[in-house]
């Protein structure tokens, strides 16, 4: 439409290579927004009649989406269809104002949305875990380090590991949040405008917290994507760690765990099989997510001062950077709240591949008053004759690398016994952030504050908005 006066028509192809249509979707209500902010604006700066104004509202509150002609874009095609049911006064509604401005506004308008949900889809994660913590605080499980039996540790512990991650990743959001949440609105094609609009009046209207003051930046930014997008692939990250041990927890080597029937798949050939397609696809779709972040890196690198078309074909790459995260952690949180853990399986695994070895030098330390690296020599010994130790065997080997018996320095067979036991093994592990039990269960308790917190705050952000926007909507 702003073509044909000027440029003449364009071909089919250019249209369509020209064109944000598809992607426009996702902004189609947020620009009614806007327009509707803008106007009541421009008629209480008396920018325009109330009666224009009124005609044009009319007009917006009675557009639906499958009205929409073609155009370059959604902003253009909304105009046009304005245009054909007000007449040419239709034309104020884009006084002061440029397609730059407003499609920064619908972005992080329409961003801040998805942004709340998946606060609050994050947070149900966190509560999952943290929940399944509060039941296995005595839970005994094998620790790794690299993917070889470590030191036993609490079921609980390892929940809040992954919980606490998770609490980051949200703060991060959070965070970022408040960067997303500012109006770019008034700033024009870049170089703001000669009529006196009131740019704080509309970012309240539309629920913003404040606005992108310099009106250059206000229309070329879009750190606030990359923000997000990277919040959002650290987060995948953290997911696809989850994600992996669920893929290897139930296989039948470890037996760890069963995930549920929903969450699994079986396979065309093999009528066995119970394969974990979902904790595979949320495995996979972190690295969708990364290419996101990676694509729009890519297209905002080295881009001039201000608007570039260019920053037309970042935004698919946030819609999709953020649909793929969100359905990934509601897909696991699902997961995991109903997966069943196999207690005596881990039991029995806390203990193997000699994970109580530590403990054990540990305690020649407390008792016998010998150097840690001297016990860590004497039960490397042990750990090479490839079965549980008995107390001469310890004797033998201390005998050697440090001139004692153990037995003759109080260190009694109940001693070995109690430092072989992987539960008292966790039991001694009381330290802050530890894996006792007691010390597990107050994390849990601290953590289960901390998520009402900020579901509270979630609540305000979205009150916040809720309100504004209904007030907005009822404006005439
Ligand atoms: N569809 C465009 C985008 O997403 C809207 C802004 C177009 N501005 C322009 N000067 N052509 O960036």
């Amino acid at each position: 439409m702003f073509r044909d006066q000027r440029l003449g028509q364009t071909s089919d192809d250019v249209l369509q290579f020209l064109s944000s249509r598809e992607a426009d979707r996702r902004i189609f209500q947020a620009d009614l927004l806007v327009d509707r902010a803008h106007l009541m604006m421009l008629r209480e700066q008396g920018l325009v009649s109330g009666d224009v104004c009124s005609r044009i509202i009319a007009a917006l509150d009675e557009l639906h989406e499958s009205d929409l002609g073609r155009g370059e874009d959604v902003h253009e095609a909304i105009e046009a269809e304005v245009l054909s049911r007000v007449g040419p006064e239709g034309g104020r509604m884009h006084t002061g104002r440029s397609r730059n401005d407003e499609v920064a506004t619908c972005i992080r308008i329409a961003l801040r949305a998805e942004m709340l949900g998946l606060m609050e889809e994050e947070l149900s994660l966190i509560r999952t875990l943290v929940s399944m913590a509060e039941r296995n605080a005595d839970t005994i499980i094998p620790g790794f380090t690299h993917t070889q039996h470590a030191q036993p540790t609490t079921l609980a512990h390892h929940l809040l590991a992954h919980a606490d991650a998770f609490m980051r990743d949200l703060e991060r959001i959070e965070d970022a949040y408040a960067r997303v949440n500012l109006s770019p609105l008034g700033a024009a094609a870049f170089a703001s405008t000669g009529f006196k609009i009131d740019r704080l009046r509309t970012s309240e209207l539309l629920g913003f917290d404040g606005i992108v003051e310099n009106s250059m930046d206000a229309v070329s930014a879009r750190d606030f994507i990359l923000e997000v997008l990277s919040d959002l692939s650290v987060f995948m990250v953290g997911l696809s760690r989850l994600a992996e041990e669920l893929i290897l927890w139930s296989t039948t080597e470890f037996g760890y765990l069963e995930l549920d029937n929903l969450f699994a798949s079986t396979s065309s050939i093999m009528p066995q099989k119970k394969n974990p397609d979902t904790a595979e696809l949320a495995r996979a779709k972190s690295g969708t997510v990364l290419g996101c972040l990676v694509s729009a890196l890519a297209i905002c690198k080295a881009l001039p001062m201000s608007y570039n078309r260019d920053l037309q074909e970042v935004t698919p790459h946030l819609w999709r950077g953020i649909d793929q995260t969100r359905a990934t952690a509601r897909i696991l949180d699902g997961c995991v709240s109903s997966l069943k853990f196999n207690a005596g399986r881990l039991a029995q695994s806390s203990g193997a591949g000699f994970s109580t070895a530590t403990e054990l030098a540990d305690s020649l330390v407390r008792i016998t008053g010998m150097p840690f690296r001297t016990a860590h020599g004497i039960v490397g010994r042990l750990a090479a004759l490839g079965r549980r130790p008995i107390p001469q065997d310890l004797d033998k080997a201390a005998l050697e690398l440090a001139g004692f018996r153990p037995s003759e320095r109080g260190f009694s067979a109940e001693a070995l016994e109690k430092a072989l036991d992987p539960r008292s093994n966790v039991a001694l592990r009381a330290n802050v952030g530890g894996p006792a039990p007691v010390e597990a269960r107050r994390m849990v308790e601290e953590r289960l504050l901390r998520i009402e917190k900020h579901e509270e705050a979630l609540i305000k952000r979205r009150e916040k908005v809720r309100k504004a926007l209904e007030d907005l909507r009822a404006m005439r």
